[in-house]
């Protein structure tokens, strides 16, 4: 089997290239563990920057985006009793954010390629790069029992965080960066109608929450847990009664339930590896950054990269010219470390240390004011919030 550029992961980094190679004529075969199915349905978070819709959009991927998609102007901090609201319309005028869960995303995505007859293989397993430090990669992989070979010009690892295209990069290539967080986040998708307008972030001593939605329908919720929290020690009425405690902490304000349709425990994790290259091999999204989710940042920082590859692509395609190449992994550095700035002071900033004594607590309290009583701090927020556009 013979192909332009072979993409490992049908995530949204690599849907998304396939997508934009696809619009430039480029062909691209993109080779996926798990079913169609499976990453159909897989829940992942749920917040659009506007330079990613704005890509969504232009490239054709707007119908139902634009239709069911939840503009918001503003979200919420919530600590001390108060409410206190980001006001997106007055600190970043033109720019919003829209709610449309990631899987949706990667319905729209899977559609659009199958509807142009590109190739994305689900259920392969033994996924092999190799030959990328020389000009003829390949892809070794099994597809229903038969062993095959994907031959490409590059290979772009869009495979996730424990993908199998980093570590196929040879040691002493890559340096990685990392930080582990003290809590993970348990996750509850829920068939109510969202109690809120806007995502709201508390800010608590018994722990951080989040109120976050998926349609006027389904609501999100993530509560701080400790990061080997077992599933099972949070029965149903266990977790409303925590998210109570948490979120309703201002006057004439109450939380709606309903029936829970999912409810998983997720790390919280920064991870960059740099460069994020090496010879034809391409790491794109999770396969080469992490961040922790309190920015909501994953799959915009993954659909910037790939915007990124798939231009420098079609320069080396359109003349053979190398400068966008070269220049991919640092030009995706520097918005990977303005994001990975931005999730780690959001996380910082709303979530209780258990090793927190009385100062640090007054610290956390006294920037948590700051950002919200002061224009300049809310307006930095702000414009991190709905996605810088100069990085
Ligand atoms: N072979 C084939 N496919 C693989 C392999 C492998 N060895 N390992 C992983 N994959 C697939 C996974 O099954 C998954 O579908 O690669 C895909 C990677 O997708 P994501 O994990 O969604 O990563 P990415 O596309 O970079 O999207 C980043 O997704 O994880 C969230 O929070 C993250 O929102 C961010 C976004
Ligand atoms: C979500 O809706 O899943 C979500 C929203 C905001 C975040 C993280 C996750 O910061």
């Amino acid at each position: 089997m013979r192909t332009q550029v072979g993409i490992v992961g049908a995530g949204p980094a690599g849907l998304l290239l396939s997508h934009l190679l696809h619009l430039r004529g480029i062909d691209s075969v993109v080779l996926e563990a798990h079913s169609r199915d499976y990453v159909q349905k897989r829940v992942r978070a749920g917040v659009l920057e506007q330079g990613t819709v704005d890509t969504l959009v232009a490239t054709g991927l707007g119908d139902r985006l634009l239709r069911e998609g939840l503009v918001h102007h503003g979200i919420e901090l919530r600590f001390g009793g108060q409410s206190h609201r980001i006001a997106f319309e007055k600190l970043v005028p033109g720019r919003a954010i829209t709610v449309y869960g990631q899987q949706e995303v990667v319905k729209d995505l899977i559609a659009a390629r199958i509807a142009a007859g590109g190739r994305i293989l689900f259920e392969v397993s033994g996924v092999a790069p190799t030959g990328f430090d020389t000009a003829h990669p390949s892809i070794g992989f099994t597809h229903a029992g038969l062993r095959q070979t994907l031959e490409c010009d590059f290979i772009a690892g869009c495979d996730g965080f424990h993908g199998v295209c980093r570590p196929a990069i040879p040691d002493g290539v890559l340096t990685c960066y990392d930080r582990e967080y003290p809590f993970a986040w348990l996750g509850v998708l829920a068939e109510v109608p969202p109690s809120s307008e806007e995502l709201i972030y508390a800010h608590n001593d018994r722990g951080f929450a989040l109120h976050s939605m998926r349609s006027p329908e389904v609501s999100r919720f993530y509560l701080q847990v400790a990061p080997d929290e077992d599933v099972a020690s949070w029965p149903d009425e266990r977790y409303w009664a925590e998210l109570r405690a948490r979120l309703e902490t201002v006057p004439g304000w109450h939380l709606r339930t309903g029936p829970v349709l999912e409810k998983v425990v997720a790390p919280m994790r920064s991870f960059v590896a740099e460069p994020m290259r090496y010879g034809r091999m391409y790491l794109a999204g999770d396969a080469a950054h992490i961040v922790p989710p309190t920015g909501a940042k994953g799959l915009n920082l993954a659909a910037f990269d790939v915007g990124v590859l798939a231009q420098a692509l079609a320069a080396w395609y359109a003349d053979g010219s190398t400068g966008l190449l070269d220049a991919y992994s640092g030009t995706c550095l520097r918005r990977v470390w303005r994001v990975q700035h931005f999730s780690w002071w959001m996380t910082t900033l709303l979530h209780a240390f258990d090793g927190y004594d009385g100062y640090d607590r007054r610290l956390q309290r006294s920037h948590l004011d700051y950002v919200c009583g002061s224009a300049a701090a809310s307006a930095s927020l702000a414009e991190n919030y709905v996605g810088l556009a100069h990085v």
